[in-house]
């Protein structure tokens, strides 16, 4: 019996609070004007203090588990791609899995930075098309907002909050994900990293004193790569799954700057109507820009059964990566409240285990 493993459920989740460029201006020497005419961001939406990585994550996971039809219980795997997690451990992904009561999941983050999400879905794929499970939730969730240099005007203007989800499931219907292509280069590592706080410089008074705990980035350099990587990757897996690009509906890219989506488009001789663009209200969200604007283009009635997409991603690492998939799931479809409802009872739950792991404690630790 073949596998192919086909989304089945979407969901996102922004912060309410949008900082706009004006907003901006207010904060470091910038400009509507400059930040619009150099990136295409108006907006971006910004965590509050009762949002968090995992906050974002698991929301867009219940909407996509909703849409899917599916309770969180009969979910095999959870992969959370962050550059930014709750904790170093445990993993988001491990409170994901408590908080939504998805019991039998195993769970784990990956990090490949804005590839985070194409990266993400290609290990769950690959694990659903080998018989290992039957079902997988795919996420992408940032709060970037929280490891940059505010007063940098350089990346400041960059990037915004946010997560999208997907449910991947088993099926012997032909479809789905069809190709993959994943590449790094580690020794462009220099060219966007956070420099403290890891290993390699643990976090000290002096680090913070440095301000070594945000985003440097050469955008020159990251920008020549992204515009590269952009095009190769997505003739590259268009070719991998056998078709051209004549076949493919809409290449969801990376939402990091409207020139390097439109320099890849001028060069794959694309025009930007097959792009799906939403970056100027939602800024770079990272791991989450692709799940994100998936989800929009779906509620737009840019995707239908039988098309094909490209999800094409480049980030920190470097990494890039991109995936042919061929839609099978229905149009927009509503959240039931049914998930909802399970929530609550994963919550009950998982505060009933806090309890009696203490309660044990305290009979077993006398
Ligand atoms: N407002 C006003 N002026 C600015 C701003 C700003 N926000 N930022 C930089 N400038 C100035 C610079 O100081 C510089 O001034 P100078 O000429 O007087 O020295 C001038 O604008 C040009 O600066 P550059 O950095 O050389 O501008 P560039 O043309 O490279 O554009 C940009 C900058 C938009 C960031 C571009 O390099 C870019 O988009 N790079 C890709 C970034 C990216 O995609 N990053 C995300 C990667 S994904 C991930 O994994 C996180």
């Amino acid at each position: 019996m073949t596998r192919y493993a086909h989304i089945t459920g979407w969901g996102m989740s922004v912060p309410a609070h949008i900082l706009t460029n004006d907003d901006l201006a207010k904060m470091v020497d910038t400009s509507d004007e400059w930040i619009q005419s150099m990136t295409g961001i108006r907006e971006r939406h910004i965590a509050g203090a009762r949002e968090s990585t995992a906050s974002l994550a698991i929301d867009a996971a219940v909407k996509a588990l909703s849409v899917a039809g599916v309770p969180a219980r009969h979910i095999g795997l959870i992969v959370v791609a962050t550059s930014l997690p709750e904790y170093l451990f445990p993993s988001t992904a491990c409170i994901v899995q408590d908080q939504l009561g998805a019991s039998h999941a195993a769970a784990f983050d990956l990090l490949a930075a804005c590839s985070g999400f194409v990266y993400a879905l290609s290990v769950a794929s690959q694990m659903i098309i080998s018989g290992a499970y039957e079902s997988a939730l795919v996420i992408g969730s940032e709060t970037l907002s929280r490891m940059i240099d505010w007063s940098d005007r350089s990346t400041c203007v960059l990037f915004g909050d946010g997560a999208g989800a997907v449910v991947l499931q088993s099926s012997e219907t032909p479809g789905g994900i069809l190709s993959i292509a994943l590449h790094a280069d580690g020794s462009g590592g220099d060219m966007l990293i956070v420099p403290a706080g890891g290993s390699h410089l643990p976090t000290s008074l002096e680090t913070i004193e440095d301000n070594q705990h945000s985003i440097v980035m050469n955008g020159r350099e990251v920008y020549r790569f992204a515009t590269r990587a952009m095009v190769s990757s997505t003739l590259e897996v268009v070719e991998k799954a056998g078709l051209s690009l004549d076949d493919i509906r809409l290449i969801i890219p990376h939402q990091a700057n409207r020139r390097i989506i439109e320099s890849a488009a001028k060069d794959l001789e694309l025009p930007m109507d097959r792009f799906a663009m939403n970056l100027d209200r939602y800024g770079n969200t990272s791991a989450a820009s692709i799940p994100i604007a998936l989800c929009e283009a779906i509620d737009a009635g840019r995707i239908h059964t039988g098309d094909h997409i490209v999800m094409v991603a480049f980030g920190a690492g470097m990494t890039w990566g991109s995936s042919v998939i061929k839609w099978v799931a229905a149009g927009p479809r509503k959240a039931s409240r049914f998930v909802w409802a399970q929530r609550l009872m994963a919550r009950a739950r998982s505060t009933a285990r806090r309890t009696g792991r203490r309660i044990g404690g305290l009979i077993w630790g006398e």
